[in-house]
């Protein structure tokens, strides 16, 4: 039975008294300020795993169920809710596939959760960078050229962890790669935390485990209309990664107290997006997607190059983004995902309309009139160089740190992460020296240290 109707069936029909957590018993007491956001309902639904609503960590029934209901839509191996957000699979999938000093082939522009994983394998990374698109200040998808040599020369390298989409949704060829991982045999695992749409409608590029990965990870509350931190883990039926391992490393990063209001969530966002009525949803998101590029001003360019549609990468030829950006904030109360200095990120999804869509395209068309024209700079946002390591993530992360005058710490080693954010890709990381090349770049562009 679905979780969703034995959440709706428990609490319409059994007079259990429960002695158990949470301990608001099921909205019998909610903090009124809880209640002004979450509503009463929320409460109903969120207990632990009492008798007949199955165990996270060993799911048998209920959780079971609807994990085979996932991987059969997903046509997967096995798949996994994620209650703690594409973070816990990426997380799950690293400690499944990678032990103690394994070498793993990491692309630079990986989410900080992957660098995670390093300091709790103890894996090693080899670091690429992906071409970066200088005309746009972002980086391109995963190529052959980027992996094969690096495969060729260190013989004992046991996964490749890429990003497709990436967060401005440029997307690699997985299947070409996952043929160069298949010649290697190496594991490929791919954060697709940005592709939850690629299922249920006609993209160009297919989701990753059909197209030879072995893990894919998909958050579903960025595109696909679930609440924050739902997400998925799937297996490819063609890899030999056991379900159990994953189970085993999940259980490591996940929760003991999983929330069934965000598992019912999750149930009912793959429902939907399955339905017609989803499918239908998406199709008429791309066709409003297609309107509002149509609308563009000619200052204002769309990415269109091998990317996910639903992400819109607007770059102002001769115009500050930045000014722009302030303008869409202030005047018209609209809030783009980042902007650079001549480009703009907005993230489209399942609750984007017509209506929205159609307020930014009237404000893109306002601002680019009322703001002069000028040269514009090459953005320099992303001139990112390989680190030199002097230390391994996990060693970096065990040794004390102490603090040093930002300006003179050429040649010292870095104790923190420093990273661009937003996405929140890495220029430095914990145990990599600080050279003067960093240093340039941290303090000519807008870097966060987190
Ligand atoms: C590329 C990428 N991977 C993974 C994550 C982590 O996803 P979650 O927030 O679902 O944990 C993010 C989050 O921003 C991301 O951008």
């Amino acid at each position: 039975m679905s979780l969703i109707k034995k959440i709706k069936d428990y609490y319409k029909s059994t007079g259990n008294i429960l002695f158990t957590t949470p301990s608001h018993s099921q909205g019998n007491f909610i903090i009124p300020e809880a209640e002004h956001i979450l509503g009463n309902k929320y409460f109903k639904s969120d207990f632990s795993e009492i008798e007949g609503f199955d165990n996270l960590r060993f799911p048998e029934g209920a959780i079971k169920a609807l994990h085979n209901k996932i991987s059969d839509i997903y046509k997967s191996k096995a798949s996994f809710m994620l209650i703690n957000g594409s973070t816990s699979g990426i997380l799950a999938a690293m400690l499944a596939v990678l032990k103690n000093n394994d070498k793993v082939l990491i692309a630079r522009n990986c989410h900080i959760s992957v660098y995670n994983g390093l300091v709790l394998t103890g894996a090693n990374p080899v670091w690429f960078l992906p071409e970066i698109d200088t005309k746009w200040g972002i980086y391109k998808g995963v190529t052959k050229k980027d992996i094969e040599p690096l495969l060729a020369k260190n013989k004992d390298i046991e996964a490749l962890i890429i990003t497709s989409p990436t967060y401005e949704g440029i997307f690699s060829n997985v299947d070409e790669i996952s043929e160069i991982c298949k010649k290697y045999n190496i594991k490929l695992i791919v954060d697709e935390a940005h592709g939850a749409l690629l299922n249920f409608a006609d993209f160009k590029n297919k989701p990753a485990i059909l197209a030879g990965a072995d893990i894919s990870i998909q958050s579903l509350h960025k595109t696909a209309g679930a609440i924050n931190p739902a997400a998925l883990l799937h297996i490819s039926k063609t890899s030999d990664i056991l379900p159990q391992d994953i189970q085993e490393a999940l259980n490591l990063t996940n929760t003991s107290s999983p929330s069934y209001p965000l598992m019912a969530d999750i149930e009912a966002t793959i429902d939907f997006l399955e339905s017609s009525k989803g499918r239908y949803y998406i199709k008429d998101l791309l066709a409003l997607i297609d309107k509002f590029k149509r609308q563009l001003p000619p200052a204002i360019e769309i990415y269109e190059e091998n990317n996910d549609p639903t992400k819109l990468l607007l770059k102002f030829n001769d115009r500050n983004a930045d000014s722009a950006a302030e303008i869409l904030n202030s005047k018209y109360k609209i809030e783009e995902e980042y902007s650079t200095s001549n480009a703009m990120l907005f993230i489209t999804g399942i609750g984007t309309d017509s209506k929205k869509l159609d307020s930014l395209s009237i404000a893109l068309n306002n601002i680019v009139k009322s703001l002069p024209s000028q040269k514009m700079k090459k953005n320099e946002d992303l001139k990112t160089i390989l680190p030199v390591m002097k230390y391994t993530p996990r060693e970096a992360y065990q040794l004390p740190k102490k603090s040093v005058d930002k300006n003179n710490c050429t040649g010292c080693i870095c104790g923190e992460y420093i990273m661009k954010y937003p996405p929140g890709i890495p220029v430095l990381l914990p145990g990599e020296i600080i050279q003067k090349q960093h240093l340039q770049h941290i303090n000519k562009s807008k870097i966060q240290i987190i």
